[in-house]
């Protein structure tokens, strides 16, 4: 496949895996069989990560499977499963990958894998994914329900020690790259991937999904989805997800022991911004799997034609020459400029008079806009400027898009972090 998109070098060598392009498909229902593997080749992603394989016999799905979190417009903000590994035998599953990776070996194929916390399993099962030809693994230490109850998933990734363990026995049994999958669903995201690494990772995974109940069916008490009379909590992703997604990535990005780690960034990516997002906070490829199983294998059209397009713009020749460079711009709250001034501006040709960005700003604690009726009987909305704290609500609010901007004013002081700003009880001293 050509790497070159737009007059864009488009491919990556993740963690020693090479991919024409950094989008990946997520391990779940789209990467479960050659059929759709095939047809996602066809369409034009880089990679995928196999539905995670567990031990035989299979896992055993019910009926009903998935819920969303819906916007005003019915549009998916957020979803949520209940489904577990693959359904499939590991022998069918084994034959697919192998035969997959033979007719496709420009593209990237990892193997998802989630057997118990025993290195006989571990020792079992490694050699046989190696014979398939794939180019690497990926461990599912975090799906939140359902496995966790077995002792998989969710109840290894947040366990450091139990991490630890287990990559180390891939790194023992297997000679290709291991990636760790991050459950979300812990304290601090750095504790997890910093043992990843003292297991041997070669790259970590992020995020699989956070625990969920989307919904409730409030005529039978019973939340969403609905098996029968009951239901249980679920994994969240999806759009909703990706903030929570960006954060987690950008933590293992700035810690020191982990910031030379590579990441994969999932969680919530629909479109070639949100990928650039997670490759800017230090991201070396992206999967996705709620957005391709809402609207199909083709998005990665899109995703590699507006990335390229954006990269070209920016000049950026590879995805390397722009990954992670948003990182050392995120920084812990007490290194912010505290005498860093922004304040709102209402462009009043744009302004259709709604009044929202008054009654936000007025019923939070800033009152910082004025309202009043003009002579014509029009309503009007300025920025009380030495009043505006610069929090950016009102821009948020307003329906009208660039009609308010925030502008950085000129303080003429210096830059100041709290941890020597006179108004901090426990200030540095210069
Ligand atoms: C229906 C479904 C099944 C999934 N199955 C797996 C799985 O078998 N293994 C795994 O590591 N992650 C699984 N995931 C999690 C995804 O790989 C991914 O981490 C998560 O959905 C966040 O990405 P997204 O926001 O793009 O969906 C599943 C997700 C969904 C929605
Ligand atoms: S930026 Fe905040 S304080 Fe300033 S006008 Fe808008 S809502 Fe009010
Ligand atoms: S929210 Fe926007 S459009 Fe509405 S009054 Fe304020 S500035 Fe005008």
């Amino acid at each position: 496949m050509n790497n070159i998109v737009n007059g864009v070098d488009l491919s990556i060598d993740f963690a020693g895996i090479r991919s024409p392009n950094p989008f990946w498909l997520a391990s779940a229902p789209p990467t479960d069989k050659a059929y759709n593997v095939v047809r996602a080749y066809e369409a034009g992603w880089g990679g995928v990560v196999w539905k995670t394989l567990g031990e035989d016999p299979a896992a055993v799905n019910v009926s009903s499977r998935y819920s969303a979190h819906y916007g005003k417009n019915r549009e998916v903000l957020g979803f949520n499963n209940i489904e577990l590994i693959t359904d499939r035998s590991l022998d069918i599953n084994l034959r697919e990958i192998a035969q997959v990776k033979k007719d496709w070996p420009d593209r990237a194929l990892i193997v998802s894998l989630m057997v118990p916390c025993e290195e006989a399993s571990w020792k079992h099962i490694l050699p046989l994914v190696e014979a398939t030809g794939a180019d690497g693994i990926e461990l599912n230490l975090g799906c939140p329900h359902g496995m966790p109850e077995r002792g998989m998933g969710a109840a290894v990734g947040q366990n450091p020690d139990l991490i630890e363990k287990v990559t180390r026995w891939c790194k023992q049994y297997y000679s290709k790259p291991v990636i760790v999958k991050l459950t979300p669903n812990i304290t601090d995201i750095r504790a997890p991937a910093q043992a990843a690494l003292r297991g041997g990772a070669d790259a970590v995974s992020l995020i699989n999904t956070i625990n969920s109940i989307t919904s409730l069916d409030l005529d039978h008490m019973v939340a969403k989805p609905t098996v029968g009379h009951q239901s249980t909590h679920g994994g969240y992703c999806g759009s909703a997800v990706k903030p929570i997604a960006l954060n987690m990535v950008a933590e293992i990005a700035r810690d020191t022991p982990t910031r030379h780690l590579p990441i994969s960034g999932i969680g919530g990516v629909s479109n070639w911004r949100d990928a650039a997002e997670f490759v800017a906070l230090g991201a070396g490829s992206v999967q996705v799997c709620t957005a391709a199983m809402l609207h199909g294998f083709r998005i990665v059209e899109e995703m590699k034609d507006g990335l390229s397009r954006w990269m070209g713009e920016q000049g950026y020749r590879s995805i390397t020459e722009f990954s992670g460079k948003a990182v050392a711009n995120t920084t812990d709250w007490k290194h912010l400029d505290m005498n860093f001034k922004t304040i709102a501006h209402i462009d009043q040709d744009k302004c259709i008079q709604c009044g929202r960005c008054y009654i936000a700003c007025e019923d939070t604690s800033h009152q910082s806009i004025a309202q009043w009726v003009e002579a014509s009987g029009a309503r009007r909305y300025e920025v009380i400027e030495e009043e505006c704290v610069g929090c950016n609500l009102c821009q948020i609010t307003c329906p009208v898009q660039d009609c308010i901007s925030m502008v950085p004013q000129d303080t003429g002081k210096p830059y100041l972090s709290w941890e020597r700003d006179p108004r901090n009880p426990f200030r540095i001293a210069s």
